[in-house]
């Protein structure tokens, strides 16, 4: 089977990101439980969670049954035909929990080597950013271009914190050295959100250590399709750094970062 544009790979994904969003609004509307909690006690999955991402591959494998998928919620499922969706139901679960809306379904697929289309959609925010590799990135199907921002002092820095209380405590002090030198931080919940938010010029740049593979694939995309640049960098704790900034502000806060200790130490 020959591989599709990836034009042809977004309409897919954002036909069914949407109506995965209709079903978690629907399930929010019928009242949130707790399934299961998975990394610590405040990691918590949602029924919402796991029927959203049955829905999502159901209909992923129904249109492509040879492609592998990895889910924040299921068995990862290995596929043959070298493209992989990359699906996390609903990021920004607490918030979902909490019936704030900053949350979003994000689908990406991608080849061996990059991703190749990507959607974040937020029924909540009336919100769906995407983008195709080469072809640009939209926000509510107006093109996205990241700003021009130069100034660290005056710099909106989103970041988000982890569920081992252990990294937060790390984190925490990263961020309390990074406040003095910024406008401020955001903490809103949802890592693909806060991406997005970069390449809507929403804010100015976006640190987090240790999210998932699945939270920002489809994020990554649309912050590198409207021009910023996105990075993942290692850490002591064995993590990724998620890094993202337009290129004017790029230099400056790549040292922030590094200063702020935001990659290390190795957890005791
Ligand atoms: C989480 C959110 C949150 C980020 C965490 C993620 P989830 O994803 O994106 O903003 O700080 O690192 O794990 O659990 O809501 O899918």
């Amino acid at each position: 089977m020959s591989v599709p544009e990836p034009v042809e790979l977004l309409a897919l994904a954002r036909e069914v990101a949407r109506e995965a969003g209709d079903l978690a609004r629907r399930l929010h509307g019928e009242g949130v439980e707790v399934a299961r909690t998975k990394s610590s006690p405040v990691d918590v999955v949602t029924e919402a969670d796991q029927e959203v991402e049955a829905l999502i591959r159901e209909r992923l494998h129904a249109a492509r049954p040879d492609d592998a998928l990895v889910g924040e919620e299921g068995e990862d499922d290995p596929g043959s035909s070298g493209l992989r969706w990359i699906v996390d139901p609903i990021d920004g679960t607490v918030n979902f929990l909490y019936g704030l809306p900053h949350w979003a379904v994000s689908i990406a697929v991608a080849d061996q080597a990059e991703v190749l289309a990507g959607v974040v959609h937020s029924p909540g925010l009336d919100a769906e950013y995407a983008a195709a590799r080469g072809a640009g990135a939209w926000g509510n199907d107006v093109r996205l271009h990241c700003g021009e921002p130069t100034d660290l002092r005056t710099a909106l820095v989103a970041t988000g914190f982890g569920y081992d209380a252990r990294l937060r405590a790390h984190q925490g002090e990263a961020v309390a050295r990074m406040l003095p030198q910024v406008r401020d931080a955001r903490r809103l919940g949802s890592c693909a959100l806060d991406i997005c938010a970069v390449a809507a010029q929403a804010a100015d740049a976006y640190v987090e250590e240790g999210a998932h593979i699945w939270d920002h694939a489809a994020a990554s995309l649309v912050a590198r399709e409207a021009g910023a640049r996105f990075e993942l960098w290692p850490t002591d704790r064995g993590n990724d750094l998620i890094v993202c900034a337009p290129p004017t502000l790029w230099p400056a806060f790549a040292v922030l970062v590094e200063e702020c200790g935001f990659a290390g130490p190795a957890l005791a």
